[in-house]
């Protein structure tokens, strides 16, 4: 399968768990690129990338920050399980694996809504954040904001409704992060507002 000759690096950074994660990521990226028309390959490669750094010790990507000049802009882009490990990790699959490709690079970036780049909106980098959610093996039984909706999140999504999917996920994502009293990225505040003025819905649409 697509990507495969990253797993002897990516069995070496990251945990079992996560290992399994990003491996049912690449399986819904699959999925999602027959339906959205996406390059097989870069939604495969950047399904099963897209957690790269996240098991990094804080010496070790404190380091890559710096080296990489990645900056911090908002609140919300401190934090390293939320954010930052998204812009790090495509630092360290471009920088490891030569992985070049700006869509694939972007998206790994973005789907922790970090930051400014060109495809945030591109249907890969939205995959992505649906497949990262998506996965069979992630329980989120004690989120009510997700187990709520994130069955919605699944049939808007594998229904090829992309702005629907999109307003749902970024939807539950504020309510659970506000409740958390956490940061939210003004990306996450953008995505909501534009998805649900096309969809012509207010918050009650996730609630
Ligand atoms: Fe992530
Ligand atoms: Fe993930």
């Amino acid at each position: 399968m697509q990507g495969d000759e990253y797993l002897p690096f990516l069995r070496r950074i990251l945990t079992s768990k996560r290992l399994e994660h990003s491996l049912q990521v690449r399986g819904v990226m699959a999925d999602l690129a027959e339906i959205y028309g996406l390059d097989r390959e870069q939604a495969l490669v950047a399904g099963l990338l897209h957690d790269a750094a996240k098991d990094l010790g804080e010496a070790e990507w404190a380091k890559l920050v710096a080296e990489a000049g990645i900056t911090i802009t908002h609140e919300a882009e401190r934090d390293y399980g939320h954010s930052l490990h998204g812009p790090v990790g495509a630092y360290l699959v471009a920088k490891e694996l030569a992985v070049s490709n700006p869509l694939i690079l972007d998206a790994i970036t973005s789907h922790t809504y970090y930051g400014d780049v060109g495809s945030f909106d591109a249907p890969l980098s939205w995959c992505l954040r649906f497949s990262d959610l998506l996965e069979p093996t992630r329980d989120w039984s004690r989120v009510s904001w997700l187990r709520r909706n994130v069955p919605r999140l699944r049939d808007a999504a594998y229904g090829g409704r992309l702005s629907e999917a999109a307003a749902i996920q970024t939807g539950s994502l504020i309510g659970w992060f506000t409740e958390l009293g956490m940061a939210i990225h003004p990306n996450m505040h953008r995505a909501w507002a534009e998805k649900s003025a096309v969809l012509g819905v207010d918050e009650s649409f996730v609630q």
